[in-house]
């Protein structure tokens, strides 16, 4: 029993902890996975009384309580309640059980509210606090966008509204009551149901919403806000009927049939595909111009950022309205991936997160065309994580400490996590991975959980060993696989050897073999036609799941080999089909002849795409070998003459892309992409100490020889694919082919740099009829030195001076363009009217879009770093999360030559050295000067 002497003898003792763990940003905590442990107490409700005010808002939280901390030993006092808060909330006031408790009863430091001597068994605790949202600039907690109040509560946030246990593994029910002027903030939106809602005396009104469901603190959400609505209504298969509710500013409107759709076509996808319901009677979406990231799956209220949400054909591109599609999938997916079953902490979020993109993926994949999909994703995998994997910010899926978990929401855990989530379903097939599905919901619906349990729902429900699968969640790194073959013809046997192995990274310094599904195909000569041959593996044991002609080899040792019977002739191997495993793979001996062969006849399109992609790599490498060779100028003529002397495109490789060029069998998504070069990024990846500037010249090399030996195929594809006169625009897979073939050939022919081309541009900037037309043409001329230029820029601006969403393209274009000195012409857009730093889209459209151009961000001078540089300061002291993003643009520093190696660190160590630095810049520049 706590007397009243034990009772000031425990805050002393709380008090030296805090001594022991200094919070001052100059020496931030990491936390780590292997030190999770349970919280003492649970908090089973929640109610939440909000006064929405102009200049203070007043938050109530009343939370029952239990304790969690088992039978303690004879003698030990009750653990103390340390609940999570940030600097910039007021505690007004404290009681326990309905007492209030005096300052000397409590412990508090910027980051926590300490309670010692609680009461036995379950209480009762109230916490008031004080709020400013109005001048909450990081868009976390409680803030206001545009007038209106919203939350952003994931991964952190909810400690900056009040002070609480800000951990998943916490579950409570939530009701929550607010109250504002009726005439600003006619809308008040919670989670769950509405209760209850009338007016108060002086022009007030309230609601209260109640959420049935347990949820962690991070789904709460609140919106109070002037706001237009569209609905629609929704029957689920069981018969549930729901209203599908979006909202936003009223001007707006016309401009939510999209992402309605999208949502009507999500909610049939996922009871189609794995069975799974809404669970609400309704569903809302809110749109707010500031936010962090993407969207928010907060329970029925998903707060989306307005650029993922408004789509008109005139204001949006064919890839907004397929991100708007996948975005809105994403976060009504997250209701079971997530919400109903969710993270036990924050180490596991790949759970929630990889699980959900793959489920956006194949609704993608499901709705459009899956082969387009795929390549997509894999081009971005490649050209962002694998980057993200090779380099200091490394970290396995599952990542082992962190110091702010916002920096953890990476290409890792989401692309890379979702391709591990990708292999069970390679390996299990589809209805295998339904019944893991199936058994995880059963298991673990309304439960924080972790990605063991996953795991083991997926093998026990198929009763298959999955341990070396388990590997992929520890280990970070892109693993290296490599393939050689040999064919023996009087036994007919074909033999693959594969080999493996993963480069050490941050923390692991060696690495075990993990279970890479080698999907394949053997091609046979068939006459020039390159048919599969059946596949028959010797001593078939389990190694090989039989499907047909396609095969998936199961490798998860050091080295390997698999040996097919009865192969008549040697056959060309189609390795790695639909790219079934993320890993870097190197086939012995694949000679241009075997790659052209299979660019031409492969029946997998991923591999078609993948054998352009080797040709073009091979040659970009090489030439940028020759251009770098003796030293020499980087000017666009120098670097083109030393290509061609070193034999320029091979006639072979045009001829290859002339006949993927005039397949009319072939999707036009599919030929833009097969006609795209690899991505800078990419081959960077092997080309240390290389030099962004040059590679680009190279490539642009290519890219223009390639267009003017294939100039007829291009301009009849132009013609072909042009619209008829006042055809209407639709967002089909169909018509967005014909667009993104037509405008890949108008992008190849404008490095030509003719002028009657660049007329045509110009024209076609004019006579546009949608934006994905509009801003294609646009961004041609953009990267054109020229009066073009300069006449088509201002007269876009004009026109959509009164679209931010649009004018974010036009900032994002010309931060990206790659027309040299552009640095000048980017500081003079920061000061410009249509930019606003405290918007984080405005940052990312400006400040990123400026870090992806390789000749102007590592411009010879440094001028591009030191530009970063400032600007991570100076947006630092807005919005620490947004920074942390545009830091990430120098973590790829070692990549580079020594002299921009030498410029790019010392602005991440003038950045670490910076007086006030957020927590979050300081991990991400720190961690890349390790
Ligand atoms: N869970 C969100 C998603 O669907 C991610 C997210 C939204 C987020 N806002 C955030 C993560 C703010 C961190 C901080 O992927
Ligand atoms: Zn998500």
């Amino acid at each position: 029993m706590a007397t009243a002497a034990t009772e000031t003898e425990e805050i002393p003792e709380i008090q030296t902890e805090e001594h022991k763990l200094p919070p001052h940003p100059s020496a931030p905590q990491q936390k780590f996975r292997k030190d999770y442990a349970p919280p003492p107490y649970t908090i089973s409700a929640v109610h939440l009384d909000f006064k929405l005010g102009e200049d203070t808002t007043l938050v109530t939280s009343r939370l029952h309580l239990q304790p969690n901390y088992g039978s303690l030993p004879e003698g030990t006092s009750r653990p103390a309640l340390q609940l999570d808060g940030r600097k910039d909330i007021v505690l007004v006031s404290v009681a326990v059980g309905g007492q209030q408790l005096g300052q000397d009863q409590y412990l508090l430091t910027e980051k926590a509210l300490t309670i010692a001597n609680l009461p036995e068994g379950e209480f009762e605790l109230e916490v008031v606090t004080q709020l400013r949202p109005q001048d909450n600039s990081l868009l976390e907690g409680l803030y206001k966008s545009s007038g209106n109040f919203c939350t952003q509560c994931e991964a952190e946030g909810f400690r900056g509204i009040t002070y609480f246990l800000d951990r998943p593994d916490v579950m409570a029910t939530y009701t929550t009551r607010m109250e504002a002027d009726e005439a600003a903030y006619p809308v008040l939106l919670g989670n769950g149901n509405l209760k209850e809602s009338g007016k108060l005396e002086g022009g007030r009104h309230y609601a209260v919403w109640e959420d049935p469901y347990p949820k962690p603190c991070y789904l709460f959400a609140l919106v109070a806000g002037k706001l237009a609505m569209k609905e629609r209504a929704f029957t689920t298969r069981s018969g549930r009927q729901v209203a599908l509710r979006i909202f936003v500013q009223e001007g707006n409107l016309g401009k939510v049939d999209h992402a309605l759709d999208s949502l009507v076509r999500s909610m049939r996808w996922d009871e189609d595909t794995f069975g799974l319901e809404y669970d609400l009677d309704l569903f809302n979406i809110v749109a707010v111009d500031d936010f962090n990231m993407g969207a928010m799956e907060n329970k029925s209220l998903n707060i989306f950022n307005s650029r993922l949400v408004l789509a008109s054909p005139q204001t949006a591109t064919d890839l907004d309205y397929s991100r708007i599609e996948g975005v809105v999938g994403h976060e009504y997916f997250h209701n079971w991936t997530g919400n109903r079953v969710t993270c036990r902490d924050w180490f596991q979020l790949t759970l929630k997160e990889g699980l959900t993109v793959f489920r956006d993926q194949e609704f993608t994949a499901d709705m459009n065309s899956r082969p387009v999909k795929r390549i997509e994703d894999v081009m971005m995998l490649r050209s962002s994580q694998f980057t993200e994997d090779a380099g200091p910010m490394s970290h396995p899926i599952r990542p082992e400490s962190y110091i702010k978990m916002d920096n953890f929401y990476t290409v890792t855990v989401y692309e890379k996590g979702a391709e591990v989530v990708r292999l069970y379903d390679t390996l299990l097939g589809k209805e295998g991975f339904r019944k893991g599905m199936d058994l995880y919901f059963q298991r673990h619906d309304g439960h924080a959980v972790t990605c063991d349990d996953f795991l083991a729902a997926m093998a026990d429900a198929n009763g298959v060993n999955l341990d070396t699968l388990g590997r992929w969640y520890s280990q970070s790194g892109t693993p290296h696989l490599h393939v050689s073959s040999s064919y023996d013809a009087p036994s007919r046997t074909y033999r693959l050897t594969c080999k493996q192995h993963t480069p050490p990274g941050p923390g692991q310094d060696s690495k075990l073999p993990v279970l890479i599904p080698i999907k394949l195909g053997l091609l046979g000569p068939d006459g020039g036609l390159g048919s599969d041959m059946p596949l028959r593996l010797q001593g078939a044991d389990g190694s090989v799941t039989d499907l047909g002609s396609t095969g998936v080899l199961r490798f998860e040792t050091t080295e390997a080999t698999f040996t097919f019977l009865d192969v008549p002739s040697e056959p060309v191997p189609s390795l790695l089909r639909g790219f079934s495993a993320p890993v870097k793979m190197e086939v012995e001996g694949q000679s241009e002849a075997q790659l052209l062969f299979l660019l031409a006849h492969d029946s997998d399109p991923f591999n078609r795409w993948e054998a352009g992609q080797r040709l073009s790599r091979k040659l970009l490498l090489q030439l940028y070998a020759a251009a770098t060779a003796g030293g020499g100028a980087h000017n666009a003529q120098a670097v083109a003459d030393r290509c061609t002397a070193a034999g320029g495109v091979p006639d072979a490789v045009v001829e290859a892309f002339r006949a993927v060029l005039e397949d009319e069998t072939l999707d036009g998504s599919f030929k833009a992409m097969a006609v795209c070069l690899p991505t800078g990024n990419e081959l960077l990846d092997s080309l240390p100490g290389g030099d962004p500037p040059l590679l680009h010249q190279v490539r642009m090399f290519v890219v223009r020889q390639l267009a003017a030996r294939l100039r007829p195929q291009l301009e009849a594809l132009v013609k072909a694919n042009d619209d008829e006169p006042g055809e209407p625009y639709h967002f089909t897979a169909a018509a967005c082919a014909r667009r993104a073939i037509k405008n890949r050939c108008l992008a190849m022919l404008s490095s030509l740099e003719e002028p009657e081309i660049t007329a045509m541009l110009l024209r076609r900037v004019k006579e546009a009829t949608n934006m994905t037309d509009e801003i294609a043409a646009l961004g041609c001329l953009v990267e054109l030195a020229g009066p073009e230029r300069d006449t088509a820029l201002a007269a876009f601006y004009d026109k959509y001076r009164s679209e931010p969403l649009v004018l974010l393209k036009w900032l994002g274009l010309q931060a990206t363009s790659n027309a040299p000195g552009n640095v000048s012409l980017v500081k003079g857009l920061v000061e410009h009217p249509a930019f606003n730093i405290t918007n984080p889209n405005n940052c990312y459209s400006l400040f990123l879009g400026f870090g992806r151009s390789p000749v102007n961000f590592h411009a010879a001078d440094g001028s591009g770093y030191e530009f970063m540089g400032d600007a991570v300061l100076r947006v630092d002291s807005i919005n620490h999360q947004v920074a942390a993003r545009m830091v990430s643009c120098f973590t790829t520093w070692r990549q580079y030559d020594s002299e921009r190696q030498a410029m790019m660190r010392a602005q991440l160590e003038r950045i670490v050295a910076a007086n006030g630095l957020s927590e979050n810049v300081f991990e991400i520049a720190s961690k890349s000067l390790k």
